[in-house]
């Protein structure tokens, strides 16, 4: 369909495959999948959980919120619930919301999801962002504990240029007409090489802050999950901070960009194979739409 080659999306994204929803699927059916699994392996029921947050920038609806939708669908109907929209960087926004949450004790445990469905805002014939995205989700479940977790988070966002990265049309400054529709206004718009620059000085930036903050130094971390956009910016990023590519927790060729499912799925893949031991000091760093970017220090302890 499009003027691309596999020699390109590799050379230059490091993507292989990307996963995509059909048609009846939405962002909160593959946010249930994720729910469930997390779940599952925490022992633990919908109802024990305090708190839903599903950070996505495809929800099911402009409103209601996905997470009302899902933590309903799970049977925790009555269970406080809310969506965040800040595209890629939603998980480490997420990740702060909740752990401060917890740590100002409104809640015991919350639910964090990050859940897309990228494909339905995706040109399949713009070569600039088709090759690019994927659908997917991830969840965590955060609990209060006496072990010191959440050791510092670095969050920053600059909205003077929403032109750079944007579904133009469907807010409220450009509604979704019959004009802007067949403009194409309802898909992504990206400006990659310009995203790409942004996209490696936050990491970098927002990574030493949040080291700073936690005071770490470099070598104290164990590893390294980025949100997983381009195998190049993860490298960049990796090689600043002198982290061995064995410490790099790397999945992009496999899911493409999944925006704020991509930390989390990296996540739970990393913990699954049993790569990620308690006592272990992770950095999660994102940057996105906004444009936005964050980091987040972490010693995993489950
Ligand atoms: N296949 C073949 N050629 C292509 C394709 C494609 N799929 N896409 C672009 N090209 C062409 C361009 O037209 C350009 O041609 P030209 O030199 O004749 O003008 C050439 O390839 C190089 O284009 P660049 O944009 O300079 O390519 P770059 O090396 O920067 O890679 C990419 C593009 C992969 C998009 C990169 O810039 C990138 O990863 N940017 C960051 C994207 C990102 O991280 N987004 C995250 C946020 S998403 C969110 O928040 C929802």
């Amino acid at each position: 369909m499009l003027d691309t080659s596999d020699e390109w999306i590799t050379t230059r994204t490091g993507m292989k495959r990307r996963h995509i929803s059909s048609p009846e699927e939405a962002t909160s059916d593959l946010a249930m999948v994720a729910a469930r699994a997390a779940l599952r392996r925490a022992g633990l029921s919908p109802a024990d959980i305090d708190c839903y947050i599903v950070a996505t920038v495809t929800p099911d609806y402009p409103f209601p919120a996905t997470a009302c939708i899902v933590a309903s669908k799970l049977g925790a109907a009555d269970k406080a619930a809310f969506d965040i929209e800040i595209a890629c960087s939603g998980f480490i926004y997420g990740l702060t919301v909740a752990a401060s949450l917890i740590r100002s004790g409104m809640y015991k445990r919350i639910m964090l999801i990050g859940a897309e469905t990228l494909t339905k805002i995706v040109n399949r014939m713009d070569r600039a962002t088709a090759v690019l995205f994927g659908d997917g989700a991830g969840a965590v479940i955060l609990e209060a504990s006496q072990a010191d977790s959440f050791l510092s988070s670095e969050l920053g966002s600059d909205g003077s240029r929403p032109e750079v990265l944007r579904v133009a049309a469907g807010g409220s400054r450009h509604p979704l007409t019959p004009a802007a529709y067949e403009a194409g206004e309802q898909y992504i718009h990206m400006e990659g090489r310009e995203v790409f620059k942004f996209a490696v000085t936050k990491m970098i930036e927002a990574t030493d802050t949040a080291l700073e903050k936690a005071k770490l130094q470099k070598h104290d971390v164990d590893w390294l999950i980025p949100h997983q956009a381009n195998k190049r910016i993860i490298d960049a990023a990796a090689k600043y901070l002198e982290m061995p590519e064995d410490k790099v927790i790397i999945n992009i060729q496999e899911y493409g960009n999944t925006s704020a499912a991509s930390i989390p799925i990296a996540l739970s893949e990393a913990v699954g194979t049993g790569k990620i031991k308690s006592g272990d000091v992770i950095v999660f760093v994102g940057f996105g739409g906004g444009l936005s970017w964050g980091a987040v220090t972490w010693r995993w302890a489950v």
